[in-house]
């Protein structure tokens, strides 16, 4: 039986020294604010950024929540990201994707300069991430870094296996790894013997979304498995994109989803807000 690698409590420990910081922080300089922008009515992205606003109040950061209608121009949109670069009050801007069709997400995001970029999604941040410099990390990737550093799981010179290539999971956490000595693969639907390359990783890191994808015979024995995956089975209950039943016996260490890499996402983005306001002050 393999560890389970509690992201929940983790989560909670590290939003509880996020508070402290924040209030420091606060008795100083004042308010740390968080714009959330949500465009359309996507369901999944409503939870998402309900939970955003809520984590904001529970350690103290501001948080200025936007709605725009589905239909909203380009320019709508635009303007509203052109205000909060403007303000003074707002640290970090994000805005949730994906965006309704119609809109230019790359033109949209581009407006946002790199020292409001809580997401770490522009190219200046991805760049300084690609060049082992100092930037903003984008969330998740970011997330089960501290996840590995929490339970002391070694890096170096290791085989790491990223399955997925997007560019909030994917790409991001590829450099992630190799930054910290990982031997890295990065995996998608075009790879050759998948199943194969999977099996030979000590770090296995799957963001693809979907469900149960990952099954024992992928695993090698003793791996760290880690699933970045939301998905649903075939009875619609919470699930990742790693059969946990399967793999939870040949793993040395799994994340459970519900309550694995999900909260850590969410705490790494509080994070990226109080290194915006600190950045800005120091
Ligand atoms: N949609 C899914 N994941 C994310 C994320 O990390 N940030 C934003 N802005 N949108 C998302």
């Amino acid at each position: 039986m393999s560890v389970l690698i509690d992201g929940k409590a983790l989560a909670a420990k590290l939003r509880g020294e996020l508070k402290e910081k924040i209030a420091l922080y606060r008795a100083e300089h004042g308010e740390i604010g968080l714009a959330v922008v949500l465009i359309g009515e996507d369901p999944a992205s409503q939870v998402y950024v309900r939970n955003k606003i809520k984590a904001c109040e529970e350690v103290g950061i501001r948080s200025f929540s936007y709605r725009l209608p589905e239909n909203c121009t380009q320019e709508n949109a635009e303007e509203l990201i052109r205000e909060l670069v403007a303000s003074d009050k707002v640290h970090g801007i994000l805005v949730q994707l994906p965006l309704p069709k119609g809109l230019d997400e790359r033109k949209l995001l581009k407006l946002i300069p790199p020292e409001k970029d809580v997401d770490g999604f522009c190219a200046e941040n991805v760049g300084n991430l690609a060049m082992n410099r100092e930037t903003i990390v984008a969330c998740t990737p970011f997330g089960v870094m501290k996840m590995l550093e929490e339970y002391n799981i070694s890096l170096r010179g290791k085989k790491a296996v990223v399955l997925g290539r997007s560019n909030i999971v994917g790409k991001p956490m590829a450099m992630l790894l190799v930054n910290a000595d990982a031997t890295v693969t990065v995996c998608h639907s075009r790879t050759e013997n998948l199943k194969e390359v999977c099996a030979e990783a000590d770090i296995l890191v799957v963001a693809i979304g979907k469900a149960k994808f990952v099954t024992a015979d992928m695993v090698k024995e003793g791996a760290v498995v880690i699933d970045v995956g939301m998905d649903r089975d075939e009875n619609g209950k919470l699930c990742g994109d790693v059969d946990f039943e399967s793999v939870k016996d040949k793993a040395s260490y799994i994340t459970p989803v519900p309550g694995g890499v999900g909260p850590m996402t969410i705490t790494m983005l509080l994070y990226n807000t109080y290194l915006a306001a600190s950045r800005r002050n120091a």
